[in-house]
């Protein structure tokens, strides 16, 4: 997994420079979303908490649902900062706020899910009551990248309750109208920069491949994802409509999931 996912950081870099500075000139990182982002918001009942969760970085559990790093710590270490620390952790004094603040929980979602965890609703709340308590100022929001991984954990919600593949295009309009609202939100709170995951091939992923014995990834998984990150692209072309220099940008990790597993097709065992 850690291969896997430093393989698809090599290609992102791209994605965010503007200014031909490393980091883009970015220095505070803040985190809303679910386990591809957490750091390690969750209890120590979490079963982030427990082995093989951490081996590989840094080394034991961290609460971080991999055996290496996540997508918070590819993108810091980008930006050229620390990993911003986890929300649960900030009372651990000035000094390691610095690098802004990681909100984010494993199995969340927009909506609330089959976790009881804060959504993504609840997760703007608590960034609102740490800008209140002054532990970054207007200056610093100035210098940020807000990164938002969510949506995952609402698909598996939705489907495990009594969602229909028929209704799913309207689940998946009303999921991202949210999503967009709660993106404006952030950037309203004074963030420079939105970047909003796209979603994985959901067919590919071991739990959903695996009810058809693995040798494909489900069909009907990956067209959720397509039509998921088809409206986002549209919404974030709109909503980038509404501002001056562009603000949100997608993260495809849909296309950079698909390159990773390619490479690898021709080396079974290397997955
Ligand atoms: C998020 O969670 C809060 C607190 O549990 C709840 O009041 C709210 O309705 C939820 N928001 C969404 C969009 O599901
Ligand atoms: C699914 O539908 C059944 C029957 O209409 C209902 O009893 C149940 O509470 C529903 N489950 C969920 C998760 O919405
Ligand atoms: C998997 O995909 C290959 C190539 O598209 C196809 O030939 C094969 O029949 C598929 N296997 C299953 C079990 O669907």
């Amino acid at each position: 997994m850690e291969k896997l996912i430093f393989s698809l950081f090599l290609a992102l870099p791209l994605i965010f420079t503007e200014a031909h500075v490393p980091g883009g000139g970015f220095t505070k990182l803040f985190d809303f979303g679910d386990s591809y982002v957490d750091t390690g918001n969750g209890g120590r009942q979490a079963t982030s908490w427990k082995k093989p969760y951490g081996i590989i970085f840094p080394g034991k559990p961290t609460g971080r649902y991999s055996d290496g790093r996540v997508f918070t710590d590819y993108i810091a270490s980008w930006m050229g900062i620390r990993s911003p620390i986890p929300y649960r952790w900030r009372k651990m004094g000035k000094k390691v706020q610095g690098h802004g603040m990681n909100f984010a929980y494993g199995g969340t979602g927009v909506f609330d899910t089959l976790v009881k965890a804060p959504n993504m609703t609840t997760q703007i709340n608590l960034f609102q009551q740490v800008l209140e308590e002054k532990l970054h100022t207007k200056r610093d929001l100035k210098s940020s990248i807000a990164l938002v991984s969510l949506a995952g954990n609402d698909y598996a919600a939705y489907l495990a309750g009594n969602g229909t593949i028929q209704s799913l295009p309207a689940f998946t309009t009303s999921l991202i109208r949210q999503l967009s609202l709660n993106m404006k939100h952030i950037h309203g709170m004074g963030v420079r920069k939105v970047a909003i995951m796209a979603i994985q091939p959901l067919g590919c992923l071991p739990q959903v491949s695996a009810l058809t014995s693995y040798p494909n990834c489900s069909v009907t998984g990956n067209s959720i994802s397509k039509f998921h990150n088809q409206i986002l692209e549209k919404s974030v072309q709109k909503l980038n409509k509404e501002t001056k220099d562009s603000v949100y940008i997608k993260v495809d990790i849909y296309s950079a999931f698909t390159a990773a597993m390619k490479s690898q097709e021709h080396h079974p065992g290397a997955h």
